[in-house]
This record gives structure tokens, sequence and C-alpha cells, in this order.
């Protein structure tokens, strides 16, 4: 039963590579919306993915969330001597799940170092303009994100983003019109994979995922069925780390 299981997800991996149109997929058993051990499963699969590229790569950009803090938990202990930088700005309540947080344990964990983005989702356009141009720690992070040659990032549901960011009862019920089902760097995205709507706040969004060599998003669940697909069809590249939870689903929805 098991190997039979095994060849199931190989199978799935197969069949959501070649249809969201990615370099590979990876599926790691269970289901992380209601088993912690997936979860720790999906973190480290997500980790060895990174744990793979170094040696080759100097600079990896991070987005936040706790599937991202799962990813820097499982990380071992190595030499990489990188620099990690959060992809985007956004700050949030949780301190543990903020990109600048998972970006310093990721950093700590590979001997390298880390730089912080302090910007939150709050400012107006005009506050962000004068950041970017006279703040020099803000400047400097930026570009390295830009220019990073690892992006690493999770997937949220585009309501349960929303909420959590606090969005207003009229922004929520917009996001909603406009069918955002999925949410990735500030991206709402439907289920077509258009962007629907874009955070106001520096670095990186999923338009400018071309310019880094390596793209790993790593999200499970499923729950997030939906959201990851309306954002794989707006990446249309690189590596998917999920579970089969969310497999199954995605199964069903491409
Ligand atoms: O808020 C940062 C972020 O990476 C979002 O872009 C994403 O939707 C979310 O976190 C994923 O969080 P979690 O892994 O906790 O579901």
């Amino acid at each position: 039963e098991c190997f039979l299981r095994l060849n199931n997800l190989d199978d799935m991996q197969e069949r959501l590579c070649q249809a969201l149109q990615l370099d590979s997929v990876y599926i790691v058993p269970g289901n992380c919306d209601d088993d912690q051990t997936a979860k720790e499963e999906l973190g480290r699969r997500g980790a060895d993915c990174l744990t793979a590229l170094f040696g080759t790569v100097r600079a990896v950009a991070v987005s936040g969330g706790s599937t991202m803090a799962a990813v820097a938990a499982q990380l071992p202990q190595q030499n990489a001597s990188l620099t990690v930088v959060p992809a985007r700005g956004g700050l949030g309540n949780r301190v543990k799940l903020q990109a600048n947080y998972i970006a310093e344990m990721i950093a700590a964990k590979t001997g390298g170092k880390s730089h912080m983005l302090h910007v939150s989702d709050e400012l107006s356009a005009a506050a962000l303009k004068v950041m970017m141009e006279s703040d020099e720690q803000t400047k400097a992070s930026v570009t390295l994100a830009q220019r990073a040659d690892v992006l690493l990032y999770g997937i949220g549901r585009a309501d349960v983003m929303a909420a959590r960011r606090g969005f207003s009862e009229a922004k929520r019920r917009e996001l909603q019109a406009a069918g955002a089902a999925g949410e990735a760097l500030g991206c709402y995205c439907n289920l077509e994979g258009k962007i629907v709507y874009v955070t106001n706040n520096v670095g990186i969004t999923l338009e400018d995922i071309r310019q880094h060599s390596h793209v790993i998003a790593v999200s499970g669940g499923a729950a997030k069925a939906e959201a990851i697909v309306s954002v794989m069809r707006a990446c249309k590249r690189g590596v998917l780390v999920t579970d089969e939870g969310a497999a199954e689903k995605i199964m069903t929805l491409i």
C-alpha cells in the first residue's frame, strides 16, 4: 500500500509539473492543514531544495509566513556564506512569521549574513517613495532582493491573507469580486493566474520572478489548493514543494 501511495505521489508530481508549466514539483505525504508532521516534512523538503543550491548561489530572498518559518526551522546547520534578505516589505504582528526574522534564521544556520527590510504595508505611496530615496538600508536591501539568485516564497489564500493584513471589508469584497484566490509576494491572483491586486510596498513581486535564477515556492494543505494553482499560473516557473492534501485537490482543478 505504501509503495502504491509513493507511486501515486510520483505520478502526481509529473502531472502537476506539466500542467502548471513548472521545472519540478515535489509532494510530501500528508495534509499540513491538520497535520503538523506534514508541515515539518514540507519545511524539510523546501530546505533540501535550498541546500541543493549551496555552493552555486550567494544571495537568497525569502518571504514570510509559517511555511517559510518551517523551512528555516528544518534547515540543518551548515556553512554556505549566504546573504539572506526579505523578498518584500510587510511586517505583520507576529515577529516569528516576519521575513526579517526568517532571513536572520536562515543566515544564522548557514553561516551567512542577513539584511533587514523594515517597511510596513500601511505606508502611503508618498512615504514609500521617500523611504526608497532616502533610507540607505531600505535601498540596499531592495537592491539585494532584486538581484538575489534564489527566491524562496510561501503562498496563502487570498481571503486569509486579506484578513491577516487587516484589509477593510470593502477591500476584501473587491478582492473577492475580482476572483482573488491566492496571494504571494504581495500579489493577489485569480484562478487563471491573473494578478488582480498588488500591495503597496517595496521589493519583489510575482512579476519580477524571471530575474532570479532559482525560484522555489513552498505551500501545502488542501485548503490552499486554489491559492497554489492561482499563484503557479501567474508564476509559471521554478520549483513547487507541496503536500499530498493540496496535490490531490489541485488535480481536480487543472
Ligand atoms: O505574509 C508573507 C507570506 O509569504 C504571504 O505572501 C503568503 O501568502 C503567506 O505568507 C503564507 O503564509 P503561511 O505559510 O503561514 O500560510
